[in-house]
């Protein structure tokens, strides 16, 4: 395995890693690594590539070249290992609204291969991080987005992934849930876990981050902690790093 192998500290390492959809380039020969327990962040505009990177880390994509190296498996060679390593919250929500919360979790549950006292005690775990309790018998049609959207991250977590993947895990949700999610995300960090997500808001960016990619059009522009990129780019806040990197790369 010599030219698979890894640094021990490393969860995720992204290798000469280019995306086309047709003649549209969506991932620009990007190379970098994820630290383990990292959370790392993903900022940019809309069609920056943050979803698709994120959705070839899910090995829901195939990269058109390059790979991505997820604690030592493929995603291009041996994505089942890969889908054992992480968690994926996609932005559409992928739940039976005709279910309750519960039957839901047992539900997927049961896809992850989870039986018995074990599948219990993860589906009560999960329940427990984001704080479903009180409402977890109801139907799912009932619930409001942002308990959609915990109940998604919920499932996520079920099978104890290493990595989680969320993919605007805070938008359109009510500013409780949105709380309740960056708690949670908090939490998981303190377990050791990786996550990677990404966000339109630089408060919450700024505040869970270890480090932040900045990328547009395919490409990352910058990566560093919040500090040293408003550091770097002589600015106050990130909106500002954006556009002033933004506006150096234009055409
Ligand atoms: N399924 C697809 N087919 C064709 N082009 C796509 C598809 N998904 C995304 N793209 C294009 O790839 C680029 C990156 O999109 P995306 O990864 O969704 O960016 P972001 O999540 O940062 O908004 C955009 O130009 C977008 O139009
Ligand atoms: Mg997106």
């Amino acid at each position: 395995m010599g030219n698979n192998a890894v640094s021990e500290n490393i969860a995720v390492e992204v290798r000469n890693l280019t995306k086309k959809y047709g003649r549209n380039t969506a991932l620009q020969d990007l190379s970098f690594g994820i630290g383990k327990g990292e959370i790392f962040g993903l900022f940019g505009p809309n069609g920056a590539g943050k979803s698709t990177f994120l959705s070839i880390l899910a090995t829901i994509l195939k990269p058109t070249s390059g790979d991505i190296m997820v604690n030592g498996y493929s995603v291009r060679e041996q994505p089942d290992k890969v889908k054992g390593e992480i968690g994926y919250v996609p932005q559409d929500i992928a739940l039976y609204p005709m279910l309750s919360g519960r039957d839901n979790l047992d539900f997927w549950a049961g896809i992850y291969g989870l039986r018995g006292k074990l599948k219990k005690e993860r589906i009560e775990e999960a329940i427990e991080v984001v704080r479903l309790g009180d409402r977890i018998k109801d139907r799912v049609s009932h619930y409001s987005g942002g308990m959609k959207r915990r109940l998604n991250i919920a499932v996520s977590l079920m099978h104890h992934p290493k990595v989680l993947l969320m993919d605007e895990p805070t938008v359109g949700v009510d500013i409780q849930s949105r709380s309740f999610i960056l708690e949670a995300l908090s939490a998981l960090k303190k377990e050791g876990r990786t996550i990677i997500f990404t966000s339109h808001y630089v408060d919450e960016l700024e505040t869970l981050c270890d480090r932040i990619a900045i990328m547009a059009k395919g490409r990352i522009l910058a990566m560093g902690s919040p500090d040293e990129l408003k550091k770097s780019s002589a600015a106050d806040d990130l909106e500002t790093v954006m556009l002033k990197l933004a506006g150096s790369n234009a055409g």
